[in-house]
């Protein structure tokens, strides 16, 4: 679903002007739809009716306390991978009990805080992180419910950057070797094995590679159970792709993914836990900014305008494709490369970019920003960090203050010496 429209030639976002927001909110801001968010965890909900399922949004797509509460005010639980990122779902009201914790590199102090909020699930990576969850519940006189993740040994045919479900890859055991540490967990005293768990990757375009782990996934869950050892959450990850062009290469949408989900684990008898985070919050973001200058090259135009790769990296990061449109649109189509301010070649948002023709002083926006934005936004160049603002119908809040320069320079200080 898309959350902008042209209305008499200016975007709107839902029923409101992006200029309105411009009128008190200076560029560069994330604007974010909240209906949008609505349809797409609905989407989920609607189409898994068949099963007994827990979404846990995986926070670190965008974790913005209004971002978290909109989804944890329609039931959604949350999929965390640090202390930070628990301490904020928390706050923004979601249950404890629909909290799993991922990540390879949980460290007994983080462990020790969740295990004191009584968490869901952790999503145990090794065998080392099962040691030490074990001594640090035994010492606290817990019990510490878990699920494995298994590295299926699957190519997600993504970018390599975010693929996580090869052989090749740091995440999870492999499953050559889940037997195994299944057996040694079910006989520790400070463990309850409840639980599989998989992530193959984010942004896959194609359903196959889910269909590929899941297939493997189901067969150890029946594996197990001759063992004695009974599994009754599967866990299936994240990883769904969006459409960042306006041609659509993803290949799939949510229903199709909840029916094949439906499909595979219908005679499991299991709580599914899902942990989208991108395909609940990338459609409803955009990123607002104004051309600074216009500048002619020898073989080419710039747009040079006031967002940098420090408030979007995914074009530099990944060499991520996001749509760029006027904020008032014209017949005029102009060719140019769009870049930011920062000093780095990288800080390109598009190249040979056929848009409407632009001005200095005009507002465009980049579109499909909702997830790994905002939370991936640093102050490289000592550049501010930007607004963020949250859109409902024709209202707008702001969700997230552009910080100030005191407060972000007197961060620094001086050592004992100077
Ligand atoms: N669960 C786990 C264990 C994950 O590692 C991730 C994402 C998710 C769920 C959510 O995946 P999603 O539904 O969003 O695909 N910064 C990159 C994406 C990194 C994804 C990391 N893990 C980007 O901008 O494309």
């Amino acid at each position: 679903m898309n959350p902008y429209h042209y209305k008499n030639n200016q975007l709107c976002i839902e029923n409101l002007a992006i200029k309105q927001i411009e009128k008190t909110v200076k560029t560069p801001f994330y604007c974010y739809s909240q209906s949008t968010i609505h349809g797409a965890y609905q989407s989920y909900t609607s189409n898994l009716q068949q099963l007994d399922t827990m979404i846990c949004y995986a926070v670190k797509a965008n974790s913005n306390q209004a971002i978290i509460k909109t989804l944890a005010d329609l039931g959604s639980g949350a999929d965390v991978v640090s202390e930070g990122e628990l301490r904020r779902a928390l706050k923004a009201g979601v249950q404890a009990q629909k909290i799993v914790y991922s990540g390879v590199a949980k460290t007994s102090h983080e462990i020790q805080f969740a295990l004191e909020n009584e968490i869901f699930q952790f999503n145990v990576e090794s065998e080392n992180e099962l040691d030490l969850l074990n001594q640090v519940a035994c010492q606290l006189n817990k019990k510490a419910a878990i699920a494995f993740r298994i590295n299926p040994d699957v190519d997600a045919h993504t970018h390599e950057k975010i693929s996580t479900g090869k052989s090749e890859n740091k995440f999870g055991i492999p499953i050559s070797k889940a037997r195994d540490i299944y057996r040694k967990a079910a006989n520790l005293e400070g463990i309850i094995v409840q639980g599989v768990d998989v992530h193959i990757g984010s942004q896959l375009t194609d359903l196959a590679p889910f269909q590929m782990a899941f297939d493997r996934i189901k067969l150890l869950v029946l594996d197990l159970e001759k063992e004695n050892i009974s599994i009754n959450v599967i866990d299936v990850g994240g990883g769904l792709g969006v459409n960042y062009e306006n041609h659509e290469n993803v290949s799939y949408g949510i229903e199709a993914y909840c029916q094949m989900l439906q499909k595979a684990f219908a005679d499991m008898n299991c709580k599914i836990i899902l942990e989208p985070g991108r395909s609940l919050v990338a459609n409803s973001g955009l990123l607002i900014s104004k051309v600074i200058y216009t500048k002619q090259g020898e073989d080419r135009d710039f747009l040079i305008i006031d967002a940098a790769m420090n408030d979007l990296i995914r074009p530099s990061m990944y060499d991520a494709y996001h749509d760029i449109l006027p904020i008032s649109n014209s017949n005029n189509q102009a060719t140019y490369d769009i870049v930011g301010p920062v000093c780095e070649t990288g800080d390109t948002f598009a190249r040979n970019r056929t848009i409407p023709q632009m001005n200095e002083g005009d507002l465009l926006a980049i579109a499909t920003v909702g997830a790994y934005g905002s939370v991936m936004a640093s102050t490289y160049n000592t550049r501010l960090q930007i607004p963020e603002v949250l859109v409902k119908d024709q209202t707008s809040s702001i969700i997230k203050a552009r910080t100030d320069y005191e407060t972000l320079i007197n961060q620094d200080s001086l050592a004992s010496w100077q």
